[in-house]
């Protein structure tokens, strides 16, 4: 798409489910991000992903959207610290994970791993621009290339990372004009967050797009409000449980079966209008709040 001219659409993603639907959006690409960390995990920085949590996310989202591209964010110190254990974890977002390609923040010094990970078979995004797992080095999650200096080190680390074998260039948080040196610059196709319009693909952390995030960056413009949609059907069930408004009883319990686009199961004979899932385990796993006899 990119060498069409043709800008192409990316999110961050993170589930089976939600991918699914990215991908009967549309969507062309699916980072799984670190910020995963933030975003469903609860802490406040990137850099708290575990790799196998990582690993387990990104295969996730590749069962949910087997056709889509699917990225995957190598965590903090899960290619930094040792160029063979690097190029390990990357095999293993490939196999185990399931990943298409791999994203590492990286500056100019990387090239040497990112030649050995390209010629291991490793596709791999070089993330320029503001890198948030450097956040405790540079003071947090700031924009990057504002002096002449440093736009000029962005414009070569993005050459040089190309150099290495890196298939594509993510940008973040820069002005629009260094967005445009780095297209110029290089080869390969550009994905943007926070750096302008120019880029071959744009992409935002899916949280932010959806109204989800409380904090989200100024440049992430939501598309809906899904943060107050989901707060509302919550209250609603509240509503409906404390006034024992619950319709049905029975089976239909989900079913994951190839082939059943329904999602129903048809209960078997034994398990004909019990309204549980199972009674032994109902009673085995006592809710904390305990039934009423
Ligand atoms: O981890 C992530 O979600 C990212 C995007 C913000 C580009 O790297």
């Amino acid at each position: 798409m990119a060498r069409e001219g043709k800008p192409f659409a990316c999110l961050t993603c993170y589930d089976a489910t939600t991918a699914r639907w990215l991908a009967k959006a549309g969507v062309h690409i699916l980072l799984v991000g670190d910020t995963a960390a933030e975003m469903i995990l609860g802490f406040t920085r990137t850099i708290d992903m575990p790799l196998e949590v990582a690993i387990a996310l990104t295969a996730g989202v590749k069962r949910g959207a087997p056709d889509v591209m699917v990225m995957a964010d190598m965590p903090f110190m899960s290619y930094q610290a040792d160029p063979g254990e690097a190029i390990k974890n990357a095999g293993r977002f490939m196999t185990e994970g399931l990943a298409d390609i791999v994203k590492i923040e990286a500056d100019a010094t990387f090239a040497p791993l990112l030649e050995r990970m390209t010629r291991a078979g490793v596709p791999v995004c070089g993330h320029v621009g503001s890198r948030p797992q450097l956040a405790a080095l540079s003071g947090g999650y700031t924009g990057a290339g504002r002096t002449p200096r440093e736009a000029d080190q962005i414009v070569a680390d993005a050459v040089a990372l190309e150099r290495a074998g890196c298939v594509m260039l993510l940008i973040e948080a820069v002005p629009e004009e260094l967005t445009q040196r780095v297209i110029e610059a290089t080869t390969v196709p550009v994905i943007g967050i926070g750096a302008g319009p120019a880029p071959h693909g744009q992409v935002l952390v899916l949280h932010d797009l959806l109204g989800m995030s409380e904090t989200p960056p100024r440049f992430a413009e939501p598309v809906a409000q899904l943060g107050a949609q989901l707060q509302a059907a919550g209250a609603e069930w509240v509503r409906r449980v404390s006034e024992r408004r619950i319709g049905g009883s029975g089976g239909g319990h989900r079913d994951v079966t190839p082939g059943n686009s329904t999602g129903i199961r048809t209960p078997s004979a034994g398990e004909q209008n019990t309204g549980t899932h199972s009674p032994s385990s109902a009673k085995d796993h006592a809710s904390p709040i305990q039934r009423q006899q």
